[in-house]
Order: C-alpha cells, then sequence, then structure tokens
C-alpha cells in the first residue's frame, strides 16, 4: 500500500509534512523520465483521468495531460464552453454523468472557491483541485516547493517573499500554507488594498514596501495581479501598480546573492516583474513549469497508482 493515504487532493492544508515529502521524493524521480528519448512508463496503464477546465489554462491542464500520458493513463479534456453546462447542466450533475464512464481521477479547475470539495463529496472518482476561485492551488505550491528544495537543498529556514495581489492569488494561499508547514519564514507584501484582513494568523510577516520584503530573501515569488477576481478598482493603474510595486533587477539586488525568482505565471512583463529580471539567470520560472510535470505525475501515481 502507498503511504498516500487520501482519496482527493483539495488543498495544501490537508497533507502533512510527510506526505509533502513524499510527493517531492516521489516527483524527483519520476522527473528522469521526461527526459528520455521516449517519455513513458507503464505505471498507470488502464487509468482514465479526466481535465475538467472552467478556467482558461496553459500551464496547469497541459502538465496535468502531459504527466498522465507520461504515465500511459488514458486523458480526456472538457472545457466549460465545449461542455453540456452551457445549455443548463449543473456542476454536480456534469459530474454524476462523468462518473457514469468511470473516469479514476477528476482534475478539476473552477472559479468557484469549494467547488472540488463539493465535488469530492459526490462522486467515487478522486478529485484534484487544479485552481478554485481565489481559494487554493496546491498542485502549484507543490511545485514551487519543488522548485524550492531543488534550488537550494532544503526548505526549513529559507527566508521567502510572496509579492503581488495576495487577496486574489490562490497561489499566494497554497503556498503560505505549504512554506509555513514546511518550515520556510515567509514575508507577504503588495498595495494594502490587496492584502487579506488577519493574514498574519497564517504566520506570515507582512512588509508593504517590496523594497524592504526582498531585503535577504533566499526566494522571490511574485504574483500576477489577478483582475479577474477584483470587484472594485484597488489601485490607480496598471503604470502605477509597475512604479511602487513592480519588480526591477535594482529591486532584486537587496535580496541574496543566490535569490531565486519565481513566478507561477502568467506573468504580465511591465507590471509586477520587468523583462530583465524574468529572464535573469536568476529566474526559476521555467524550472517551475518542468518541475510542473513531475510534481503532477508524483500526485497522480500516489493517489491511483496503487503499491
Ligand atoms: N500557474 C498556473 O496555474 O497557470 P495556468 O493558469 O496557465 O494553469
Amino acid at each position: 500500500m502507498s503511504k498516500f493515504d487520501h482519496k482527493d487532493l483539495l488543498g495544501i492544508g490537508q497533507l502533512s509534512i510527510e506526505d509533502i515529502e513524499l510527493i517531492l521524493d516521489t516527483a524527483e524521480s519520476l522527473k528522469e523520465v521526461s527526459t528520455r528519448d521516449i517519455k513513458k512508463v507503464p505505471t498507470l496503464r488502464g487509468k482514465n483521468v479526466v481535465n475538467f477546465f472552467y478556467e482558461p489554462s496553459t500551464r496547469t491542464r497541459i502538465s496535468f495531460e502531459v504527466a498522465a500520458k507520461r504515465l500511459s493513463a488514458d486523458t480526456v479534456s472538457l472545457s466549460a464552453s465545449g461542455s453540456s453546462m452551457v445549455k443548463g447542466e449543473t456542476l454536480i450533475d456534469t459530474a454524476r454523468n462523468l462518473q457514469a464512464m468511470h473516469p479514476d481521477l477528476i482534475v478539476l479547475r473552477h472559479p468557484s472557491s469549494g467547488a472540488p470539495h463539493l465535488l469530492a463529496g459526490k462522486v467515487k472518482a478522486g478529485i484534484i483541485n487544479a485552481g478554485d476561485g481565489i481559494n487554493e492551488h496546491p498542485t502549484q505550491a507543490l511545485l514551487d516547493l519543488y522548485t524550492i528544495r531543488e534550488k537550494k537543498g532544503r526548505i526549513k529556514g529559507l527566508n521567502v517573499a510572496i509579492i503581488g495581489d495576495i487577496s486574489h492569488s490562490r497561489v499566494a494561499r497554497s503556498d503560505i500554507i505549504g512554506l509555513t508547514k514546511m518550515g520556510a519564514n515567509v514575508t507577504i507584501s503588495g498595495p494594502p488594498t490587496m492584502m487579506p484582513l488577519g493574514i498574519e494568523a497564517f504566520g506570515v510577516d507582512v512588509v508593504y514596501d517590496p523594497i524592504e520584503a526582498v531585503r535577504r530573501k533566499d526566494v522571490v515569488i511574485l504574483l500576477r495581479i489577478q483582475l479577474e477576481r477584483q470587484s472594485a478598482v484597488l489601485f490607480p493603474g496598471l503604470r502605477e501598480y509597475a512604479t511602487f510595486f513592480g519588480i526591477t533587477k535594482e529591486v532584486v539586488k537587496r535580496s541574496k546573492k543566490d535569490v531565486i525568482v519565481m513566478h507561477p505565471g502568467p506573468i504580465n512583463r511591465g507590471v509586477e516583474i520587468t523583462s530583465e529580471v524574468a529572464d535573469a539567470p536568476y529566474s526559476a520560472i521555467f524550472d517551475q513549469v518542468s518541475n510542473g510535470v513531475a510534481v503532477r505525475m508524483a500526485i497522480l501515481y500516489l493517489l491511483i497508482g496503487g503499491s
């Protein structure tokens, strides 16, 4: 039996430190498959994975698809616009119809926080949360943890800054939960209008000035402004945001010499990150994307791969 005793992956909060270490260690051994000439192992042959994406996605959708195929699982993709939800079918009825076709896993991205949790109680298949509203994006946090551990050799004791639209970022929430659980010291920064009330209860320091926030950090994680999730105008304009919160190479110089800069993507060049930072040698943005495949392979394997 696998030591990973979960039907679903809904959030980082449900995972113990041992679970997270098991996922990262499994990803480390599976990463090599993507470098082979024949990028496929038979581990999940005969298993079915449905990728059900209600919101646009490049990295998460494609990397789940690639991860499943590298493990020889069969995959089906469904988008909201291509499903019968446009004809009025509910999320639960759609999921029950999918369940009738006996998938092993449903990977769900949905604009409503809690949608994957709702489905997890309604269908037999495992549910993986691929991002739900402003709540969580657990697989992004796991690939971020993997990338930090790969680059720095450890997570515990590292000083990490997360800068941007914290309120509307499911990545920020999952990263904060994951990083603090694994023993990192987390500082968050961004405009006060994009800072959730009571966020200190998550065990983070809040430093509004980004220049101060990056000071002597090992890792700087930048976030996109989630305009699609904001119901009010939270800052005067993108130019003001770039001026006061955009991270330039001059700002990065305040962090440690061997800092890495990360971003879950999609990046908005010239807004939260300049091109010279995005394309710098210390940028780990494409490492995150590569590691996303290995981490999602590990998650698929641990959820439905058996012993
Ligand atoms: N990081 C991330 O979730 O990117 P996508 O929206 O492209 O999947």
